[in-house]
């Protein structure tokens, strides 16, 4: 049986074709210091990985969940778990302890990888986790219980080496939560099957040549920074510089600076940060390594575009995908001429069309539904414990992706918005169901509706609708209480920009509130047929 295993992908198989003393990973810390892992380094301390788990009796299936930064260890540990053909969960670390608790419970999570920080934040939700058996703490020097483990402890002495196990495409690999407009987050799973559509992309899509030093900025939290941070790259022999400091205009442009970035994958919310600072950059910086430029998870409005020729004077080029599409779907890419605003075309091997009431349109510039035919390898395969959500993502042989598209004459394909309720602040998904049930739980609100509305920075912001308890007065105070239950319950990208008190909220004969009617009223678009809008 052929190994479809991604790790032995992107380490030992890097080795042997060569590539043992190439740089894989530059890790720069938040000082800017760096530290280079060979690909040798990363089969090593993989295998280092791979050893403690097994040794603590984990193996195939065993469901893990990385709760970190970007650190060094996070890479290690991913490729480990994935030696074992364990599942590894991921987690984006402002992630609150209610985001945390769902995530874990709904798969069964029976090791958690942490640091001390993040810990305290997560503490007192560990009784209502029984299942999750074992938590590594990077930076724990001894342990603290059965539970609660030193990692470096467990690490220290283990062989590097470790054989994998032939590793069938069927095998899960990946586990990512994305938000939808009811209920909490689904668990979307992956395969080690989809490592070849992954490769496509980034052969056909990002261009990555031998001697290219690339930069992905999206968190390994979510799936642009596990496909397009961790797996296809180094599955392919590219060196991947990883930065665990913040993100600030200076800090991002000395790095592209400094580590001579010659590709780097990033999203419009950044970009427009940066061109809000331009006066700090523009000059100031030597960017002649870098080559060209990616965009990913929300709209790139042409003025980005315009603003990347002008002032960086690169090209930059669109990609889009999902969390369940595991890879590159619609993109644009060097040798295609791009019509911005357009988010160009399908990869190869994918058709995309455009359907209205589960019709496929002929006719171009229609607006509809963006579906998928099924088949790609990088496709997800299951919603965890939701069949029947997964079931109707899909319609015959095409998938439904829950966005609106249209396709002009020439084959390119225009993002119209999405097709359901949920909000893209900066490019993560956020269910509006999440922030209304943590704002409901604020003594003074009895009743919310959240909704999405255009922002000139973030794409979208979120707009919660309260209706207050009688005597209570909506205030800065209430406000920032509320930022702070958000914060600590979802995370801060889940905190609304803005709120709208009103004595009542719109609802249906079955008491559902209807945030279409909400958003129309907001938008100052006409409300229509109310009771049509929702059953
Ligand atoms: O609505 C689309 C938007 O982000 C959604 C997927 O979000 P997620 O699963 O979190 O994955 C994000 C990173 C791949 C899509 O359904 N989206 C993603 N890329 C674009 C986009 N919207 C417009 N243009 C894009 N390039």
């Amino acid at each position: 049986m052929p190994d479809m295993n991604i790790a032995s992908h992107c380490t030992r198989l890097q080795c042997q074709a060569g590539r043992a003393e190439k740089i894989a990973l530059r890790w720069v810390d938040a000082d800017f210091q760096p530290t280079d892992y060979t690909f040798a380094d990363l089969e090593r301390e993989s295998n280092r990985c791979a050893n403690a788990f097994a040794g603590l009796g984990f193996g195939k299936g065993t469901r893990f969940f990385i709760y970190l930064p970007a650190q060094p260890e996070v890479y290690f540990a991913f490729l480990g778990i994935l030696k074992l053909q364990a599942i590894a969960g991921m987690l984006f670390s402002n992630f609150g302890k209610q985001a945390v608790q769902d995530r874990l419970a709904d798969a069964g999570a029976q090791v958690l990888i942490t640091k001390q920080g993040l810990l305290r934040r997560i503490r007192d939700i560990l009784p209502e986790l029984p299942v999750l058996q074992t938590i590594l703490v990077t930076d724990l020097e001894e342990d603290e219980d059965q539970r609660i483990r030193s990692y470096p402890k467990l690490l220290a002495g283990q062989s590097t080496a470790f054989t994998v196990e032939p590793t069938a495409p069927e095998t899960p690999s990946v586990l990512h939560y994305t938000s939808g407009s009811t209920g909490k987050p689904k668990g979307v799973l992956h395969i080690h099957g989809g490592l070849p559509h992954q490769q496509m992309t980034v052969r056909e899509i990002l261009q990555l040549a031998e001697d290219d030093i690339y930069w992905c900025t999206a968190d390994h939290g979510w799936v642009t920074g596990t496909t397009y941070g961790i797996t296809a790259p180094w599955s392919l022999g590219h060196t991947m510089v990883h930065f665990g400091g913040n993100f600030n205009t200076e800090n991002w442009f000395r790095l592209l600076q400094e580590q001579r970035i010659t590709v780097w994958y990033t999203a419009p919310t950044a970009l427009r940060m940066l061109m809000r600072e331009e006066d700090k950059i523009k000059g100031q910086f030597d960017l002649s390594a870098l080559k060209r430029m990616y965009s990913v998870g929300e709209p790139l409005n042409p003025e980005i575009i315009q603003w990347v020729r002008r002032t960086l004077d690169k090209d930059i080029y669109d990609t889009w995908f999902q969390t369940e599409t595991g890879g590159h779907m619609i993109v644009n890419r060097p040798g295609m001429p791009v019509r911005p605003g357009s988010m160009g075309k399908p990869v190869r091997g994918t058709a995309a069309a455009v359907a209205v009431d589960g019709v496929i349109a002929e006719q171009p510039e229609t607006v509809g539904a963006l579906w998928l035919r099924k088949g790609w390898d990088s496709m997800f395969v299951e919603y965890l414990n939701m069949p029947d959500a997964y079931r109707s993502k899909f319609h015959g042989d095409w998938y439904d992706t829950g966005d609106l598209a249209k396709i002009d004459s020439d084959g390119y394909f225009w993002f119209i918005g999405r097709n359901d309720d949920v909000i893209n602040p900066s490019g993560h998904l956020v269910g509006p169901f999440e922030v209304e049930s943590a704002l409901l739980e604020m003594p003074e609100i009895v009743d919310v509706a959240v909704i999405g509305a255009p922002d000139p920075l973030l794409y979208e912001k979120i707009v919660a609708y309260i209706t207050l308890k009688e005597g209570a007065v909506w205030d800065r105070k209430l406000e920032l209480r509320c930022r702070i239950h958000i914060t600590n319950r979802i995370s801060p990208i889940a905190v609304p920009g803005e709120y709208i008190v009103r004595d009542r909220l719109p609802k249906n004969r079955s008491g559902k509130i209807m945030r279409r009617v909400l958003k129309a009223e907001y938008l100052g678009q006409d409300v229509g047929d109310i009771s049509t809008l929702e059953d």
